[in-house]
């Protein structure tokens, strides 16, 4: 973890993460090699996301011995929260690394002239059982506008789970995007591969690598 140039924001600018993100922003990458790169990606942001997780000693006999050992702390709730559809990019690997964690997928697509998002589906629970103890982690490769993002963060955030214990992992994120949930939520953690330079027109990120979604699931035209 090196560059942070905005607060509680993780930028993963390591060799691997560089080579695989130049092959997802190359137009001329198919969707099956995408997939595989953002896959790769995957992996990486989510080891630095999980950082945060609470650990607790336990005793383990070893073949050897007894010795003292780190697991993650069996009373926290842990929601990994993918923003459909793009999201899903990451839900897998999120799930695989951490198989404890509950899943809670959330649908909503972007209103391309208001950009605002609109809701489709919300699979958040009516309350959290142990709030002050629950961890999140919302999926969604590009922060554009941070519109859909607030929308999420905030339905988490409502049922009084503690801020800093909710973490955006990201691709590409823009610095328009990050200052809108910055303006808003100043504890929440951000973790990207990179910032680009910005938005065009249509609320798109410059450079970026176009609509993730239809490059993830090959839906073009
Ligand atoms: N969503 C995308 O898939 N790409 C962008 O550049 C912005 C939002």
């Amino acid at each position: 973890m090196t560059t942070q140039t905005y607060e509680n924001t993780l930028v993963c600018n390591y060799p691997l993460v560089e080579h695989n993100l130049s092959i997802i922003r190359d137009q001329k990458t198919t969707p099956e090699r995408f997939r595989n790169a953002a896959k790769r990606l995957a992996y990486i942001l989510l080891y630095e996301a999980y950082s945060n997780l609470p650990m607790k000693t336990i005793e383990t006999q070893t073949p050897i011995c007894t010795t003292k050992t780190q697991i993650i702390d069996p009373k926290a709730d842990i929601i990994i929260a993918p923003i459909l559809r793009a999201g899903l990019a990451f839900a897998d690997v999120a799930a695989e690394i951490l198989p404890e964690a509950t899943i809670r997928h959330m649908g909503m697509y972007r209103n391309e002239e208001t950009l605002k998002p609109v809701w489709y589906y919300n699979k958040t629970p009516q309350e959290l059982k142990n709030p002050q103890n629950t961890y999140v982690y919302v999926l969604d490769p590009m922060l554009a506008t941070g519109n859909s993002s607030i929308e999420t963060i905030n339905l988490f955030l409502e049922k009084g789970m503690r801020e800093e214990n909710l973490t955006f992992v990201n691709l590409i994120a823009s610095p328009q995007g990050i200052n809108n949930i910055r303006s808003r939520f100043k504890k929440i953690r951000i973790v990207t591969a990179h910032i680009d330079e910005g938005l065009n027109e249509k609320g798109y990120i410059i450079p970026g690598l176009g609509d993730a979604g239809d490059r993830l699931f090959n839906t073009f035209g």
